[in-house]
């Protein structure tokens, strides 16, 4: 018997190259408008095609935190919105769902924390996403980070799913081939992760499949050339797919290991999960050998053992021209036990991971990236 599960996805998805200009029609009815975004996506603004008043807020770093979310909510509460726009990558996608559900009542980040807090909205929220990885679009998570404590506050409610998503391949034309590379691993990672989870169920596998095919078949293009309409659609709907795979079955000992990698080490969330990725794939492999072969088929590997498919793994990520080696981004040697007791510790994730890891095993993995 699997267990029950709840998928929310938006009431409204539109795919496709231009898409992002029926945003404005969609919306005709809005008086006034708050796009959230950052300095480089506000340039896409104008595609929006929005008529009444529009108000940009675009001060939103690679990672939020309360002050971020708190200077939002304070341009939304002025320009009472009657729509928000998330245009932008994940970061910006988690704060518009924030604040499109918080701008107009009374409860603080505080009092939504975790999930099922949020008591409504009644604002519209559109997301248009211009990177394929997080897949934020898809879903009703918001991770805010918390300067003091150090930590992500997750907000979960299906009050912050969104009315229209928007999958327009031209806006990643310009996201640099590094960036396209990494931000693709970890849209693969969260459909593989969710696909070999203990918690993995027929439906979310599902998505799943289309979600590293799609990557095994058009990464390394969109990496090539970023202009490759074909296969940035590709790349945008496998983010999509695996945003789906966060929902109800989320990650594991992958994303576990990688954490640290971000905030100790402050590599980006897509390169560190990059590094992590062919390490736990063959860890796992014993213990999820089908479906690991299901995965290896989809990108191309030949490999029928552990050795074998962590070699291929790894080139995979260092022909789409992805540093692998933890030593080459500044990690010292010694850091590496520190490292490996946080991973260990994230039982929200370990625990998801179909082969029992120790923190021995976790250091093993870190010390063979070095
Ligand atoms: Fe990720």
């Amino acid at each position: 018997m699997t267990a029950a599960i709840t998928l929310h996805q938006p009431r409204r998805l539109i795919v496709g190259a231009g898409t992002i200009g029926e945003v404005g029609g969609l919306l005709g009815t809005a008086a006034s408008t708050l796009v959230i975004a950052t300095p480089i996506t506000a340039g896409f603004v104008d595609r929006l095609k929005l008529s009444g008043k529009v108000e940009v807020f675009d001060a939103i770093p690679g990672e939020p935190d309360i002050a971020t979310l708190e200077a939002a909510l304070g341009v939304a509460r002025k320009l009472r919105p009657q729509a928000v726009i998330g245009l932008g990558g994940g970061s910006v996608l988690d704060v518009a769902k924030l604040v499109a559900a918080l701008w107009d009542g009374e409860q603080t980040l505080a009092d939504v924390a975790g999930p099922n807090k949020v008591l409504g909205r009644n604002t519209r929220l559109v997301q248009v996403a211009t990177t394929a990885g997080t897949g934020s679009e898809a879903g009703i998570r918001s991770l805010i980070t918390d300067p003091v404590k150090g930590a992500k506050i997750a907000v979960e409610s299906p009050h912050m799913i969104a009315d229209v998503a928007i999958l327009d391949p031209q806006l990643t034309f310009t996201v640099p081939p590094a960036v396209t590379a990494a931000t693709g691993v970890d849209a693969m990672a969260h459909c593989v992760e969710a696909f070999t989870n203990k918690r993995a169920h027929p439906m979310i596998d599902g998505f799943a499949r289309m979600g590293f095919r799609l990557v095994g078949k058009y990464l390394a293009r969109a990496v090539k050339d970023g202009a490759d309409t074909e296969a940035r659609e590709g790349m945008m709907l496998a983010s999509y797919y695996g945003g789906i795979c966060l929902g109800p079955v989320n990650t594991a000992a992958g994303h576990a290991i990688a954490y640290p990698l971000g905030t100790r080490l402050g590599l980006p969330h897509g390169l560190a999960n990059a590094i992590v990725f062919p390490h736990v794939l063959a860890f796992n492999q014993p213990v999820v050998a089908e479906k690991t072969a299901e995965v290896a088929e989809a990108l191309g590997f030949s490999a029928n053992t552990r050795d074998a498919l962590l070699d291929e793994a790894c080139r995979f990520c260092s022909d789409l021209d992805i540093e692998m080696q933890l030593s080459r981004h500044g990690a010292a040697e010694d850091a590496l036990a520190g490292y490996a007791a946080e991973a260990h510790a994230n039982r929200r994730l370990m625990d998801n991971n179909p082969a029992d890891m120790s923190v021995e095993d976790a250091l093993a993995i870190y010390r063979a990236a070095y």
